[in-house]
């Protein structure tokens, strides 16, 4: 099969990461005869540089051409004193909200291979972590009404924390669908003993929840859930949760995995398309310097066989390709620890294409 893919590169380490998963999708494609053509855009501080704005009407025109869009990272130290709007981060809001991509699934896996570089107590740990986090991510805190206004006591800035029924619905049954393909258990995440919002949230979440009978639904408060997430990463298997709530809980499943460096992300909304991208960010103090670790890319354009383009099988080809690199010892420098063989990302991601199957 043929397919497109909008490459967004974007800042710091996101070209390197990107190349390698485009080297790994490549070899898929010979490997079990699909085509993948690559279409490179602009964006975030690279794309400020060069046309002065984070996300070029070219790139969000490229996206929605496409199958699928693969990103790197955007932003850095570079862009840290531009005003609201003409930010790096906009352009990922920006792409998010344009191309409906209302459901993130972040995984958090601890892969066995990597049981030293997890900072949990190994009693902690013990047979594993799996756990799926689903962020809303076109909604709340990130999209809600936003200012600045004078007040009595100088100038006062305010953001909007809003959802309506449509938007939890919708999230809502994408966790509880994903939760009938692995254990079965979802963890609503909200605030309801404080927030309104958060109150018309848990209602729909319940009403959702109606229709999958199979599935055994628990509420956590945000801050007991982010305690819970260290004290018994197990009790977790997939967390529904609002777009601010989930930018955070994410980052905390992923640090109990043992790197962020390890993270995919696949950005959904109605139908196959969607967008892929490591969760970690541009990591400026490595760019260029080729130690970046491109498993969370790679793994992400796993994701993206598996999701836009219904190719299970190569997916976990993918993912078995990445077990079995780590299983030999190789290890970039953020999953580095004694014994192991450090590697490039170039290495790494060349091991790992020539590890596929
Ligand atoms: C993420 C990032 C983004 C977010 C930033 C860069 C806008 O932290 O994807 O988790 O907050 O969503
Ligand atoms: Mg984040």
């Amino acid at each position: 099969m043929k397919f497109v893919i909008a490459t967004l590169p974007g800042d710091g380490i996101g070209p390197e990461i990107t190349e390698q998963a485009c080297a790994v999708l490549n070899k898929v494609g010979q490997l079990y005869g699909h085509s993948f053509e690559f279409k490179e855009y602009l964006v975030g501080g690279a794309a400020i540089d060069k046309v002065g704005e984070p996300l070029p009407a070219e790139t969000l025109a490229g996206c929605l051409a496409s199958d699928s869009v693969l990103l790197g990272a955007v932003g850095g130290p570079k862009w840290d004193n531009l005003t609201g709007d003409i930010r790096p981060e906009q352009a990922l809001l920006g792409l998010r909200g344009e191309l409906g991509l209302y459901a993130n699934l972040r995984p958090a896996v601890l892969y066995e291979a990597l049981r030293d570089a997890c900072l949990l107590r190994p009693d902690l740990i013990g047979d594993g972590i799996d756990i799926m986090v689903v962020r809303e991510l076109t909604g709340g805190i990130y999209f809600g009404d936003s200012g600045r206004r004078q007040g009595p006591n100088g100038e006062e800035a305010y953001d909007t924390e809003l959802y309506s029924e449509m938007e939890v619905e919708r999230i809502a049954r994408t966790a509880f669908e994903i939760a009938m393909k692995r254990n079965k258990r979802v963890t609503n995440v909200d605030k309801a003993n404080v927030l309104e919002s958060s109150r018309l949230w848990r209602s729909v979440v319940l009403r959702v929840a109606e229709d999958y009978p199979e599935v055994e639904l628990n509420h956590l408060y945000v801050d007991n859930a982010s305690m819970q997430l260290i004290r018994d990463p197990h009790q977790f298997d997939v967390i529904v949760t609002t777009n601010m709530f989930g930018d955070i809980l994410s980052d905390e499943a992923s640090m109990i995995t043992g790197s962020i460096g390890m993270l995919p992300s696949a950005s959904l909304g109605e139908g196959r398309f969607g967008m892929y991208e490591p969760i970690h960010g541009s990591a400026p103090d490595i760019a260029g310097l080729d130690k970046a670790n491109p498993i969370a890319t790679i793994l992400s354009a796993a994701m993206m066989l598996r999701y836009s383009f219904d190719l299970e099988a190569e997916a976990q080809a993918v993912e078995n390709a990445v077990i079995q690199v780590l299983d030999a010892g190789y290890r970039t420098g953020d999953i580095f620890s004694p014994g192991m063989k450090l590697v490039s990302c170039k290495e790494m991601g060349t091991l790992i294409a020539e590890a596929l199957k």
